[in-house]
């Protein structure tokens, strides 16, 4: 993979990697590691190295997402080093999100984000609940609701996340979540269905995923009471008022080229997925030692259907045609058929999609069409 000024310069997205938090949820599978001063100093100035090659090569993005771990542990002089480094490589009308979690945010690093251009913030809140706050090693004395009155002082595109089907949550506590949830009047959810990982504490405890049954019975109290609240699903997981979607998350989901710099971080350009070493001792020495995989037109079609057809709006065809070079609904009529007959998908114009039944049954749509 040769990353030439003419390639990078192609590409709308960027995403950094921050893998540091000040505790560690016992269902996180991501890269991260407890929070270090002397390794995030380094660690900053490592990320600061490879935002330097794209600043040479003249790189401007659309979007630019700083994720992690929690971005909001670095201190105040390690954001301002960063964000400063990143501000000139955005464009016009841009969307500049962070991640943070609500015992690092200060109302300092909030002053720091708007002066150096952030427009979005994504924070990690899962749940108002004590017990359960408790149950996942997260801080249980944080008023929501006077944290986010601060945040929208400097930012007003918020986004928060929110986690289900953990051990003792049950839909009461959901439900008590959601209203809560509408009450902070944010723009964005995002909704986590926990995934049990391997070599997670809760793994590792023995937890069990909730059953498909009661996940399918979460999902649709969610989807239906964030509908009547406004909120549009514009992607499986994630619910937006209209205008709000996250144009970085529609990178992904419409399977577009994105940059990503930083331990673990994984990008797709020119044909390419890399994946950066997920070791920080090799980070910290400068090595990157990227995992290529060269993308064949078949991973290509597949990995388009797989992000696509999780968004609302599906894909269009035209765009698909353009991209692929042949006519979706002739070379898929037989199978498009099929799908349609049992109700799981659609065309709304030009575009193609899944019914509400289609995204629950994805693994079925996508069994048919890959
Ligand atoms: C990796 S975190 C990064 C942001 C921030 N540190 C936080 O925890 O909110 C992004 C989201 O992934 C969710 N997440 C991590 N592991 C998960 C799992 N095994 N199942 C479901 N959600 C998970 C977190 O709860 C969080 O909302
Ligand atoms: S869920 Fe967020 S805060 Fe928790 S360990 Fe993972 S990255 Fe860190």
């Amino acid at each position: 993979m040769n990353l030439t000024k003419s390639k990078i310069k192609k590409v709308n997205s960027l995403y950094i990697h921050i893998p540091f938090c000040s505790k560690i949820c016992p269902y996180c599978d991501f890269v991260k590691i407890i929070d270090n001063e002397q390794f995030k100093k380094r660690y900053v100035d490592e990320i600061i190295k490879d935002i330097s090659f794209l600043t040479a090569n003249e790189a401007k993005f659309l979007t630019i997402y700083i994720g992690g771990g929690t971005p909001s542990v670095l201190n105040n002089d390690e954001l301002i080093k960063l964000l400063s480094a990143l501000k000139p490589l955005l464009k016009d009308d841009y969307e500049f999100t962070i991640e943070v979690n609500p015992e690092s945010l200060t109302v300092e690093k909030l002053k720091i984000f708007k002066e150096y251009g952030v427009n979005r913030i994504s924070i990690g809140i899962q749940s108002f609940n004590k017990e359960i706050l408790k149950e996942i090693n997260r801080d249980f004395n944080i008023d929501y609701f006077k944290l986010i009155n601060l945040v929208k002082k400097y930012i007003d595109n918020i986004n928060v996340d929110l986690i289900y089907g953990l051990p003792s949550q049950n839909l009461n506590i959901l439900k008590e979540d959601l209203d809560n949830f509408i009450k902070l009047d944010i723009n964005h959810i995002s909704t986590y269905s926990l995934i049990l990982e391997k070599g997670t504490e809760f793994y590792l405890k023995g937890v069990n995923e909730v059953s498909d049954e009661i996940s399918r019975e979460y999902y649709d109290y969610i989807l239906n009471y964030l509908r009547s609240n406004g909120f549009k699903r514009y992607e499986v997981s994630n619910f937006a008022k209209p205008g709000f979607e996250s144009r970085h998350n529609l990178t992904y989901r419409k399977d577009e080229e994105y940059l990503a710099i930083g331990v673990g971080a994984s990008g797709y350009i020119d044909h390419y997925r890399y994946k950066n070493s997920a070791s920080l001792t090799k980070y910290l020495k400068g090595e990157r030692d990227k995992e290529l995989d060269e993308i064949s037109f078949n991973d290509d079609l597949e990995y388009y259907f797989i992000c696509n057809l999780r968004l609302e709006d599906g894909f269009n065809l035209d765009e698909f045609k353009n991209k692929f070079h042949f006519d979706f609904l002739v070379k898929y009529n037989d199978k498009i058929n099929k799908l349609m007959s049992r109700g799981l998908v659609k065309i709304n114009g030009r575009n193609f999609s899944c019914t509400d039944e289609g995204i629950i049954l994805l693994d079925i749509v996508l069994r048919e069409l890959i």
